[in-house]
């Protein structure tokens, strides 16, 4: 399909499920007219919610690629609807909650383990030295080291779409809690690099990312988690030579 025109409507194909209410989750069908230019996935579903179906479920804040909170599963493919034109999607557009998560209603997934995981990097400055009058000064050389890092979202959309933390989400961290990982670690300001790789040396947490690479091309910001986790398994390696 090529550019949505106003006055079209678009079909979507959304997963509903209410654990509360039904046996088993089933695929519905919908349609949403197209509102404006360039209209993102994000605006058809605000549609049906606000006109069709209340019930429908799903997550939104900001609407800008910001907040992270809308990532689902597009075609077969895991995105944010509200960056994601509807435009170029095939329809009916197949609209589902991200993998491997558990659904607790429509396409809102409980992401309380996702978040645990993050917790568990201790994704904040650690420090011994005593706090500096004023602030932690960086060169812009360090500050560049954490470009590609700092612009992540903690959407999940990485994550979700690894099979290795499909099969061993308990223990394998996954790319995007790895991502977090990583740019701590790269970080000159932090004096705990030493912990953060002695907590990340582990044959699950770390050693279970098999490169396969659906985490780079599933990241809405074009982050490339493969890239932290191959730094964090050099600087294993270089501390063992
Ligand atoms: S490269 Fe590693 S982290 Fe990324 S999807 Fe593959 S196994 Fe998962
Ligand atoms: S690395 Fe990308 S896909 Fe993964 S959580 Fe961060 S922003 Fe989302
Ligand atoms: S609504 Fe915030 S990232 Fe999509």
């Amino acid at each position: 399909m090529g550019e949505t025109l106003m006055g079209e409507t678009v079909r979507l194909s959304i997963y509903r499920f209410d654990p509360e209410r039904d046996d088993e989750p089933r695929m519905q069908d919908f349609e949403a007219p197209v509102t404006r230019r360039g209209m993102k996935l994000l605006d058809a579903l605000n549609y049906i919610k606000w006109n069709v179906d209340g019930t429908l479920s799903f997550r939104r804040s900001c609407g800008e690629g910001v907040c992270g909170s809308d990532g689902m599963n597009i075609n077969g493919v895991n995105g944010l609807a509200c960056i994601t034109d509807v435009a170029g999607l095939k329809q009916p557009i197949r609209v589902r909650p991200l993998p491997g998560m558990r659904v607790i209603r429509d396409l809102v997934v409980d992401t309380s383990h996702f978040f645990e995981q993050y917790r568990f990097i201790k994704p904040w400055l650690r420090t011994e030295a005593p706090a500096p009058e004023h602030e932690r000064p960086q060169t812009p050389a360090e500050r560049a080291e954490l470009d590609g890092f700092y612009e992540c979202i903690l959407c999940a959309c990485c994550t979700t779409s690894c099979p290795s933390w499909w099969w061993n989400g308990e223990r394998f961290l996954g790319p995007a809690t790895l991502l977090q990982a990583d740019r701590w670690i790269r970080d000159s300001r932090d004096e705990a690099t030493g912990e953060r790789l002695d907590a990340l040396e582990d044959a699950f947490r770390l050693y279970r990312c098999h490169q396969i690479m659906n985490c780079m091309e599933a990241c809405p910001k074009g982050l490339n988690p493969t890239r932290a986790i191959d730094h964090i398994k050099r600087l294993l390696l270089l501390r063992k030579s």
